[in-house]
């Protein structure tokens, strides 16, 4: 768990020793992948490779500290310095002309609050828990599966799950991380989910889904939505910038191609194969979702992607109430896609969802100040979702319920 503060990796890029940790940031694409690299085996020969000398070894500190956000947007801002252009694209645009990434925020200004005064609620009692498959949380703010958290920070998902634990976080891991799921899995002793791309080859998926149920992840998330080009014009003109990682997850650093023909026997062969609950993620209309509890599906995460699938994709926050009215409170419904403040966060709960998960905030979080960023974001979520909570007239989350919004 420690390796966010103090690390030492093998790596073929000194860095100069008087080196700022802006600049380290800025060699985004290069050194800072680089050292992400490192973390494997494979890696380190890749990178020496690149360099055409041995690897050395170094002490590399990581960044950890803890940061006060007020504001995601403003975050971002601090965030982006850090990166080089093309990772900043790469990882804040959605896919197309990006109309559903701005969709997922103008759509929340759709609802508004119904504030229930003098209802004799203690602030500091409010009551944030909420269990989701067994795991019982201090609040419902997932960590969302996302890959490559390697061009955020050199020490990666390992980074972000010690963060994730320190809020209480529960964390879902990308099939597509830069670092192992078995590093990941040592880094926290928080509640885990694995998040699975299937891919066309399905002895390979196999593998994989068994060693996450063999690292400690309490439940598989099929990712249903990432079947076509996830990125912007923009990152199309600009020669897909981002700078290749390896993923720490397959042998080789490169998995097969995803599998894009997925049906809902994909879902069975997940269940049957690791005997864990599947969420499934990616739904946004309802048919989908009750088609997905017919087929098994232990919890619903209605979303597009933040915005990174299909562009002309309604919000995320538009199509949730129809869905959770089609669920009848049947499993679980988590809700991503937009989510920047608390107050986004309980209309979701409002309109029917039981958590939430939430992507870019957290990584910009990560750039910044590492598992203190991952905790920071959460902290900001939490304090506003509480001083909304505080407004409604709620003891506890779970009474919010569609009284507390309205149409605007
Ligand atoms: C750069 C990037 C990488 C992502 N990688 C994954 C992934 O590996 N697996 C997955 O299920 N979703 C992935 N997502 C989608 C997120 O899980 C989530 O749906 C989205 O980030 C939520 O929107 P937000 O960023 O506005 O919070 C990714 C999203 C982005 C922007």
């Amino acid at each position: 768990m420690s390796d966010t503060t103090n690390q030492t990796v093998p790596i073929a890029v000194l860095e100069p020793a008087n080196q700022t940790r802006r600049d380290i940031f800025r060699l985004a694409g290069a050194g800072f992948a680089a050292a992400t690299l490192a973390a494997s085996g494979l890696a380190r020969a890749q990178v020496a490779e690149e360099a055409g000398t041995e690897s050395l070894m170094i002490e590399r500190k990581g960044i950890n500290k803890d940061i006060r956000v007020f504001n995601i947007d403003l975050l971002e801002e601090e965030a982006r310095l850090k990166y080089s252009n093309g990772v900043y694209v790469f990882v804040s645009h959605g896919s197309g002309d990006q109309w559903t990434l701005r969709e997922n925020r103008r759509a929340f200004g759709d609802y508004v609050f119904t504030p229930h005064r003098m209802q004799g609620i203690v602030r500091n009692k409010i009551d944030t828990s909420v269990t989701l498959l067994g795991a019982k949380l201090p609040h419902p703010v997932l960590v969302t599966p996302f890959g490559s958290h390697g061009l955020h920070h050199p020490a990666g998902e390992v980074a972000t799950a010690e963060g994730a634990a320190r809020s209480g976080a529960l964390l879902a891991v990308s099939s597509a991380s830069t670092r192992s799921m078995e590093d990941i899995a040592k880094a926290t002793t928080g509640p885990k989910w694995f998040q699975m791309y299937l891919t066309v080859d399905a002895g390979e998926s196999r593998e994989v889904l068994v060693r996450a149920r063999d690292a400690g992840y309490k439940a598989i998330i099929l990712t249903i939505d990432a079947i076509g080009q996830g990125s912007s014009d923009e990152y199309m003109r600009l020669g897909n910038p981002r700078p290749w990682l390896p993923y720490g997850n397959f042998p080789t650093g490169n998995p097969n191609a995803f599998k894009t023909n997925l049906t809902w026997k994909d879902l069975e062969f997940i269940a049957t194969t690791t005997g864990l609950p599947v969420i499934v993620k990616g739904v946004t209309r309802a048919e989908d979702a009750v088609a997905a509890v017919k087929a098994g599906a232990a919890a619903i995460q209605v979303s597009n992607h933040g915005g990174r699938a299909l562009d002309g994709t309604p919000a995320a926050i538009t199509v949730l109430p129809e869905i959770a009215q089609a669920l009848q409170g049947d499993v679980p419904v988590i809700m991503d896609s937009g989510i920047r403040r608390g107050t986004d966060i309980v209309k979701a709960l409002a309109l029917g969802a039981n958590a939430v998960a939430i992507g870019r905030p957290l990584m910009y979080g990560l750039a910044v100040g590492g598992a203190g960023g991952v905790n920071g974001v959460m902290e900001f979520m939490n304090r506003e979702l509480v001083n909304t909570v505080l407004h409604c007239g709620v003891q506890s989350i779970g009474k919010l319920n569609e009284s507390h919004v309205r149409r605007a």
